[in-house]
């Protein structure tokens, strides 16, 4: 099949899906889970540590297990922090990682960001880590999130570019996997690109003092490397992720055999890296 057939075949088979209903591509698994316990507040919240103060009111949308949540919560104590996610597993994670750590001014909701349980004007930061990737109407997100900020309140994303993540060394076919993978993300109506957009979705949304960068999570270290070889293998070749790769017509199963067999290759190779691009933004509701 063309280059140009193969896209429009891939167009139609994703705007398909994404039509009929969003699936929230990462699923809860435990493979998934263990990326999620390698973040903090430190690693990858640190464009926001900065502008957090003793008393604020912070909300992390999307916080997932928390992990991320308990160093916000620190920050801010004994302001109040909450924390939402639609997924009651995820806040039952969160809820038992900030008592274990005495946050005592913790508060977790399973619910919809957007659709916040929150009154008008009640928080100074509004925080999200991953999420507005997955969200399909990022107007509606936005919006929300701007409601409830208060005026000068500072909200804070961080969000992946996965045109912009690699394994080095690599090679056409690793770049073509990771757009398999961002492909994905798009069929079940997420943003694989949400990192380069923040800067433009944040000022139409009506956020102002937008300060847009942008940072890696990088795998250096063989052990990072090991872990993240794991986790490619473990989450991306699991049978549940190919076969609806394969259902999308995103590519084929020897393609995906072929891929998964390279990056043994590349975790054999004494100097892989890789890593997982993002962009970041901190803005202010006028
Ligand atoms: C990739 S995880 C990120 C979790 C956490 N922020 C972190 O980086 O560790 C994305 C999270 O967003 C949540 N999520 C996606 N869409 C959502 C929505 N519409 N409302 C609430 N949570 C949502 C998912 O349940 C998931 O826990």
């Amino acid at each position: 099949m063309s280059d140009k057939r193969l896209a429009i075949r891939e167009r139609a088979a994703m705007s398909d899906q994404a039509s009929q209903e969003s699936t929230y591509t990462m699923g809860y698994s435990d493979d998934f889970q263990q990326m999620l316990d390698r973040r903090s507040a430190q690693t990858h919240a640190a464009h926001l540590l900065p502008h957090l103060k003793p008393g604020q009111r912070v909300l992390d949308f999307g916080c997932g297990p928390g992990t991320i949540s308990m160093g916000l919560a620190r920050a801010v104590e004994p302001g109040e922090f909450h924390g939402i996610d639609m997924e009651e597993s995820q806040i039952g994670m969160a809820r038992a990682a900030a008592q274990a750590a005495g946050h005592a001014n913790a508060t977790f909701h399973v619910g919809d960001i957007t659709d916040l349980p929150f009154d008008d004007n009640s928080f100074d930061v509004a925080h999200c880590h991953a999420v507005l990737m997955h969200v399909p109407d990022t107007h509606a997100a936005l919006a929300e999130v701007k409601r409830v900020l208060k005026p000068g309140g500072i909200v804070a994303c961080r969000e992946s570019i996965i045109s912009s993540s690699f394994l080095h060394p690599g090679d056409d076919e690793t770049v073509h996997a990771w757009a398999t993978f961002a492909r994905l993300l798009a069929g079940n109506g997420g943003h694989p690109e949400m990192g380069l957009q923040l800067k433009a979705h944040l000022m139409t949304a009506g956020f102002s003092n937008i300060q847009a960068s942008g940072s890696f999570d990088f795998f250096g270290a063989s052990e990072d490397v090991a872990f993240f070889h794991g986790f490619i293998n473990d989450w991306f070749y699991s049978p549940k992720v190919t076969a609806a790769i394969v259902q999308f017509g995103l590519a084929s199963q020897q393609q995906l055999d072929d891929w998964q067999a390279r990056i043994d290759e590349w975790k054999a190779d004494p100097g892989a890296v890789g890593a997982i691009a993002f962009g970041e933004a901190i803005a202010y509701k006028p």
